[in-house]
């Protein structure tokens, strides 16, 4: 497990003593309670907390009785602080469409949308479907939820009607915001069409808000459809906070689960404030004059949580983009880079590899000398890609995140903090506040150099509170062996100065390009066509991606294989849920290896597939 080491150069040092890694760790450990309080005075509350924190397997209670808005602390707290004319979102969309919203302009659009929401009668704890592009608008709609304690729940707009259906209905959303298009690569893929058909078994949903970008504007149906600036502009301008409890729900945000229905995860407001603001704070070390860049789309947790509200707590400069990573071409983003000036770039393994496969000329070309700190998230950072990143775009002095978290979790975990030696392909060590380690299936910890499970041992601020509507699903997170730890779903190995590497999942889940997908979905939907009697979806390394998805088929008696229907099936697939999910190969096969108890191996289909040993067979069928 030797590799090389980097070792922060000396600017980092000063940077890193606002946070010493070992001191604050320490701190933590000493008191827990003491040190989350001393974060979270940083932040307005309205009435304070009885108690920093209640454990009681399985729930944790976060600052218990206390009352805030996470908007109070988004918007309020920078305009009487100096930062009412700084830029908080910095927006350049194709063609080099320029928006630019300073604190003062987004409080304000933040508040007359929240009151064009009341009016539509959406009132405290009520849900919020949100399926709109990466736009200033998303982050306007999200704040006005949060501004009225109405509960988000934002749909990734890449999504098909069926999956969008199901979070819609999983959530019982009253009201969806969408818009009549989004631009991609050149293109404008409507939206709202998807959103008519996602609502149609949907009886909940009362008034869809669309935000017309498009000359002329798309009609809008009578009594359900409203347009997004109308009802801004017919409400008056003033919408204070509502003040809402610290364990009432923020959002709740869908994440592909192993079995059956993806899973509804639900954020509390005031520990999700408080985990946010304390990892963009000491984690990123968002500063006062940095222009940070997060390229995840707000439909993801790293888009709420490290795209919009952490870097609003701390008052920071947002930068957010229409431009994909290779259009127009591979050199876009290096151009935003130098042309803004951006300091703090967060982003993803798969993206990272894609530079790295086009080559550094590309890069080269740009200066990229604003850059002070990189990020990476979502899936393992492989060595290569650690040095590629490292070396071409940091120019062997940024300090490199490789941030280790979940939806589920809310917030940062897992890192090397800003200031510490790097070692390229782990992750690196629990941050202050988290414990956490690589144990055994009883939950015992492993030696190092052997694989294990990753758990977290203790509750943290930010942490799903619920499952939303199941509770037992929730449960099954926070018990591991013998213990009541939390259950992370990871492989890991830990090495002798306890740093971190993560291997990948150990359930049927599937990560492309960075992107959560569930088998259990790719299979159902590749179920619902009339021509499948059974299927199965494995993960495939694939250089680029991490992972593509190789889906095995088997077909209805009598339906003859063609490579027509391979490009129906697929079709199929990205109809109904969208095309991150649809299938890279597909394979027609007569049988499927299940165990006795009928659950489909995909262990041995993969193993197969990469032509290894698949271990233990026992429970196979014959
Ligand atoms: C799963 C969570 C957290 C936002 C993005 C994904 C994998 C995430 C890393 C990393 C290795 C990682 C894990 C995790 N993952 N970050 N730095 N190194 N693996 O959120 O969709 O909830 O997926 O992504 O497998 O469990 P998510």
């Amino acid at each position: 497990m030797s590799g090389n080491i980097y070792y922060p150069d000396s600017s980092y040092k000063e940077t890193a003593k606002i946070h010493n890694y070992s001191d604050k760790y320490q701190e933590f450990t000493k008191d827990p309670d003491a040190f989350w309080r001393r974060i979270a005075s940083d932040l307005l509350w309205f009435e304070p907390w009885d108690q920093v924190r209640v454990w009681d397997h399985p729930f944790a209670r976060w600052f218990t009785n206390a009352k805030l808005n996470i908007t109070y602390n988004c918007l309020e707290r920078h305009l009487n602080n100096d930062r009412r004319n700084k830029v908080a979102i910095c927006w350049v969309g194709e063609n080099n469409r320029e928006r630019i919203l300073t604190y003062y302009q987004l409080h304000k659009d933040v508040m007359r949308f929240a009151n064009g929401l009341k009016s539509l009668g959406v009132t405290k704890g009520d849900r919020v479907c949100i399926y709109m592009p990466a736009i200033p608008e998303m982050v306007v709609a999200m704040l006005a939820c949060a501004r009225i304690g109405a509960v988000h729940t934002v749909v990734f707009a890449g999504y098909g009607a069926k999956a969008l259906n199901e979070r819609i209905t999983g959530s019982q959303s009253k009201v969806v915001i969408t818009a009549d298009s989004t631009v991609r690569r050149g293109g404008s893929i409507p939206l709202k069409p998807i959103v008519e058909e996602a609502i149609i078994n949907a009886p909940m949903v009362e008034k869809v808000v669309v935000l017309r970008t498009q000359e002329p504007k798309v009609g809008l149906l009578d009594d359900l459809e409203i347009d997004f600036e109308d009802l801004m502009s017919s409400v008056p301008r003033q919408c204070p906070p509502e003040p809402v409890g610290s364990e009432d729900p923020l959002f709740i945000l869908y994440t592909s689960g192993t079995t059956g229905a993806p899973k509804g995860i639900v954020h509390a407001a005031g520990g999700y404030m408080v985990g946010a603001y304390y990892t963009t704070k000491y984690v990123l070390t968002l500063q006062e004059n940095d222009l940070y860049w997060c390229t995840a789309d707000p439909g993801w947790i790293t888009g709420h949580t490290y795209g919009t509200y952490g870097p609003l707590l701390v008052g920071g400069t947002i930068f957010m983009t229409e431009y994909t990573p290779d259009y127009p071409d591979p050199g876009v983003w290096w151009r935003l880079i130098e042309e803004y000036g951006v300091s703090i770039f967060y982003t993803a393994p798969t993206a990272i590899r894609m530079f790295m496969k086009v080559g550094s000329e590309i890069p080269d070309k740009s200066d990229l000398s604003s850059l002070r700190i990189l990020g990476s998230v979502g899936e393992p950072l492989n060595p290569e890609a650690f040095e590629w990143f490292y070396h071409n775009i940091g120019k062997d002095h940024c300090p490199i995140l490789d941030t280790w978290w979940q939806t589920e979790t809310g917030m940062h975990m897992i890192t090397t903090m800003v200031g510490e030696p790097m070692k390229p392909g782990f992750a690196g060590k629990p941050i202050p506040g988290i414990v956490a380690d690589v144990v055994n299936d009883e939950g015992d910890p492993v030696p190092s150099g052997t694989t294990g499970f990753l758990a977290i041992k203790e509750p943290w601020p930010s942490m799903m509170q619920m499952v939303h509507q199941n509770e037992e699903r929730y449960r099954g997170y926070w018990n591991f062996g013998k213990y009541h730890y939390y259950s992370t779903n990871d492989l890991a190995v830990k090495d002798d100065d306890g740093y971190i590497m993560l291997l990948g999942r150990s359930d049927d889940i599937i990560i492309v390009a960075g992107h959560n997908v569930g088998t259990a979905e790719i299979e159902s939907a590749l179920v619902s066509h009339q021509s499948v009697a059974e299927a199965a979806a494995i993960g495939k390394p694939d250089d680029l991606k991490g992972n593509l998805i190789k889906a095995f088929v088997i077909l209805r008696n009598g339906v003859i294989p063609t490579p027509k229907l391979i490009h129906d099936l697929k079709y199929h697939v990205r109809m109904m849920l969208g095309p991150i999910s649809v299938p890279a190969e597909l394979e027609f096969v007569e049988t499927l290896p299940k165990t006795r108890s009928g659950k489909i191996m995909r262990r041995v289909l993969k193993a197969r597939e990469m032509g290894m040993d698949p271990g233990d067979v026992s429970t196979l069928e014959e």
